[in-house]
Parts: structure tokens; C-alpha cells; sequence
């Protein structure tokens, strides 16, 4: 019933509700969320006509002949041991020299990678506890800290993802002050929002810098398998041979984000602080046995290869609209992976005036300002290419030429 409807005597009003509240919800932002607008390049998901519907009911089927009693019934905390041991194969593929095999004891499974940064929050961030993150970076990441009490503290970031002498310098200075950080967030493929991609030497000095600090990394790898330029560089988890580094994966970009299947491969001593956290009696022993069966079949390989041609066109058709409708007023990196294009504004426009502007003509695009934890951004739009087809994906980006004109011409 709507407010203006509840009698008066409610015996619980939203007031009361509102009185209840845990401090943590006053320190979050609002999480993004479907745009109803015409053309939405605010949320980034996945395709929908890519979406594995036949492979993944045929995945099922066989999942529940296979053993439906241990399908349906609670599956434990850490997970379906084969799926575990196939993330680990994946794992290991880019295994240095002399590295201790990654084995199914070194991945947990969760729901989605989401799941997974708030089981490493839960086990390891304390209220006032030091958090380090890129600017800008993921909005979900920095709730998922604050809402377990961190402070954020921000690290900057380039073209080429986060920048480790300034890393070092902001790890020297938390040393210094006493209060040295728990933990470093990084993406290090296809960041969202950026698009960036850590280069292979600031791979190697990132995990040397967290190292000297003691800082352990969770490196968040959400996008990887939307490899559009190539296969990925090793990963954070692989450079540290396993060590000191919590490396969150998911189905959900090239799977589907409705699975809600997801893992965070560490060292053991790790996963077993982060299987005990948790108090959810695990994830769906269903779903990870569907999983199995779908990444295990023939269909899985040419699936993931046809989202990389599916999202290669989307990302050339939205850098070329981009070219020829927004040039004068933005420019961008085209990226290597993942779903984003980081569009930086030209001298004097805002990102909410042409977010707002945007909107007027029917288009989502989501303002920078909220990939910061301690403000800036105002300079940036992110647009996501992965969604719309290409026709859609030029008209929308015409119609975002026309909102950023609107905008120019109030401030000149
Ligand atoms: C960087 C990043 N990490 C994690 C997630 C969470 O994904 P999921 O929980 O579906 O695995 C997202 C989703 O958009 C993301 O962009």
C-alpha cells in the first residue's frame, strides 16, 4: 500500500523502520539498476539473445539424472568438488615455473563474484579497517566494503589501470600513519568502468608492492573470457604464485548473471576462513552441477567464442559511432575486453548534465562521479556497448552526439 494510503494508526510505520536501521545503510550509495529509457547503456549485461537457454535446460537434465538427491539437497559451503577442480584447471593455466599446483582446495564456490567480495569483507574488513581501491572503480566493490565498515581509501589510475608508484606511496603512507591497509581491490582485466587492463609489469610490481606491505590483494576478474583483443595476461593470483592474492571469477558475463555462480580461488588457509564465514549453507549444489555439465560439454567453447565476435562488433560498431557522432566532445581508449567504454569529456561538460541531457533523448548513460569514493569523475561517462545490437547500439550513440551538443551549447 502506498504511503499516503496506510492509516494512521500503522503499528509500524516506515519512520520506525527507518530508526532500526544498521549505521551501515547510511554510508551507501544506491545501486545501479535497469534503465526503463528507450536505449540503455547504464547496465552492464550481458546479451540476451546470447544466452545458453538450450545448452543450459540439456545441462540441467543431465545434471539431475546424474544424481538428483545430491543436486537437490544442501551441497556443503565450499562447493561441488569437479566444478571446483575445472575452475582450478583454469586456474593454473597460467602457472609460473616451480608454482604449486592450484587445486578444487583452493577455490570456494559462491553466488556470483559479488557474493564472493562480500564473503572476503565479512572474514577480513573490521569496522575503521583501511580498504584500497582504484579511482575510479567498481560502485559494488566499495559498498560491499563500507557496508562491513571499511574506509576507502582511493589509489589512482591511468589508461593502463592502476598506477603502482602512487600504490606504493599511498601503502608507504598508511604505514606510516599506523593504520596500514587490509586490503587492495583491483581489477585487472577490462576494468569496470575504466576498460583498463593492467600491462604485465604492473602486474608483477602491484603484487611485489602489496607483498612489501603485507597487504593481501582481492583481484577481481569479473569480465575475463570477454578477451577481445587476445587471450588475457596472467592473472594477479598466477604472478604470486597463489599467495597473498583472493582471485574472485564468475559465470556470470559469459555464462549468464541469472546462474549466480561464482568462485574466489585462494590459498587454502584462506578459503577455509572464507568457507567458515559464510552462513548461507553454501551456494546451489544444483546450479554448480549444471555449470559442470555445461563447461565440460562441446557447446561451451564455441559459446564463449561466439560472445567474443558478438561483443568484438559491438565494441568496433560503438567506437565508430562514438567517432563519428561524439568526437568533438569526448575521447576514449577502445578496450581490450569487457563491456565499457570510458568516455572523457571535453573541457566543461559534466557527466550529470549529459547523463541528464542523454536521458532527454531516450538514452542511460551512467555519470563517472559514481565510480569514486572520494569524489572526482565529473569528467566521464561510461557507456556500456554490451547489451544493445549494432544498429541500436549507432542510434543510441547518435542520439548521445545530439545530448552532448545540448550540453556544449548551454556552456559556451
Ligand atoms: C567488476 C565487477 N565485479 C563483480 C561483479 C558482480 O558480478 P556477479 O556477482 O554477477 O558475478 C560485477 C557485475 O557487474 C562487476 O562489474
Amino acid at each position: 500500500m502506498p504511503p499516503a494510503d496506510r492509516p494512521s494508526d500503522d503499528p509500524f510505520p516506515e519512520a520506525q523502520v527507518e530508526a532500526l536501521l544498521a549505521p551501515a545503510v547510511h554510508r551507501l550509495a544506491a545501486p545501479t539498476s535497469l534503465s526503463p529509457l528507450p536505449y540503455d547503456l547504464n547496465a552492464g549485461v550481458p546479451d540476451r539473445a546470447t544466452l545458453p537457454a538450450d545448452a543450459l535446460l540439456e545441462a540441467a537434465r543431465r545434471a539431475l539424472a546424474e544424481d538428483a538427491a545430491a543436486a537437490l539437497t544442501y551441497g556443503g559451503q565450499q562447493g561441488y568438488e569437479p566444478l571446483r577442480a575445472w575452475i582450478a584447471g583454469r586456474e593454473s593455466r597460467d602457472a609460473r615455473d616451480g608454482a604449486a599446483p592450484v587445486t578444487a582446495a583452493h577455490v570456494t564456490l559462491t553466488s556470483g563474484s559479488a557474493h564472493g567480495l562480500d564473503n572476503i569483507a565479512a572474514t577480513f574488513v573490521g569496522e575503521g579497517d583501511i580498504v584500497v581501491v582504484g579511482a575510479p572503480t567498481y560502485p559494488g566493490a566499495i559498498r560491499t566494503f563500507r557496508a562491513r565498515g571499511a574506509t576507502i581509501v582511493e589509489s589512482p589510475q591511468d589508461d593502463d589501470g592502476l598506477v603502482p608508484s602512487a600504490l606504493a606511496r599511498v601503502l608507504d603512507t598508511r604505514r606510516m600513519t599506523g593504520r596500514q591497509a587490509k586490503l587492495l581491490y583491483v581489477q585487472s582485466n577490462y576494468d569496470n568502468p575504466s576498460g583498463a587492463t593492467l600491462p604485465l609489469q604492473r602486474r608483477e610490481a602491484i603484487v611485489r608492492i602489496a607483498r612489501e606491505h603485507g597487504v593481501p590483494i582481492v583481484e577481481d576478474d569479473a569480465y575475463t573470457g570477454i578477451d577481445l583483443a587476445g587471450p588475457p595476461l596472467p592473472s594477479l593470483f598466477s604472478i604470486a604464485g597463489g599467495r597473498g592474492v583472493m582471485h574472485c571469477g564468475t559465470f556470470s558475463k559469459t555464462v549468464a548473471t541469472g546462474l549466480r555462480v561464482g568462485w574466489i580461488a585462494a590459498q587454502p588457509e584462506i578459503v577455509r576462513r572464507l568457507v567458515f564465514m559464510r552462513f548461507d549453507n553454501g551456494s546451489s549444489p544444483f546450479l554448480h552441477r549444471l555449470v559442470h555439465q555445461f563447461v565440460t560439454s562441446k557447446a561451451y567453447e564455441p559459446h564463449v567464442a561466439r560472445l567474443r565476435e558478438v561483443y568484438r562488433e559491438r565494441r568496433d560498431a560503438s567506437a565508430e559511432a562514438l567517432r563519428e557522432f561524439c568526437e568533438p566532445y569526448v575521447t576514449f581508449r577502445t578496450p581490450a575486453g569487457g563491456f565499457f567504454h570510458w568516455l572523457h569529456l571535453h573541457v566543461g561538460l559534466d557527466g550529470r548534465a549529459v547523463a541528464q541531457a542523454a536521458a532527454e533523448h531516450g538514452v542511460a548513460v551512467t555519470p563517472g562521479a559514481g565510480y569514486y569514493a572520494s569524489g572526482g569523475g565529473e569528467d566521464r561517462v561510461r557507456l556500456v556497448f554490451s547489451a544493445l545490437p549494432p544498429e541500436d547500439l549507432r542510434e543510441a550513440i547518435r542520439r548521445l552526439g545530439q545530448a552532448l551538443e545540448d550540453v556544449a551549447r548551454q556552456i559556451e
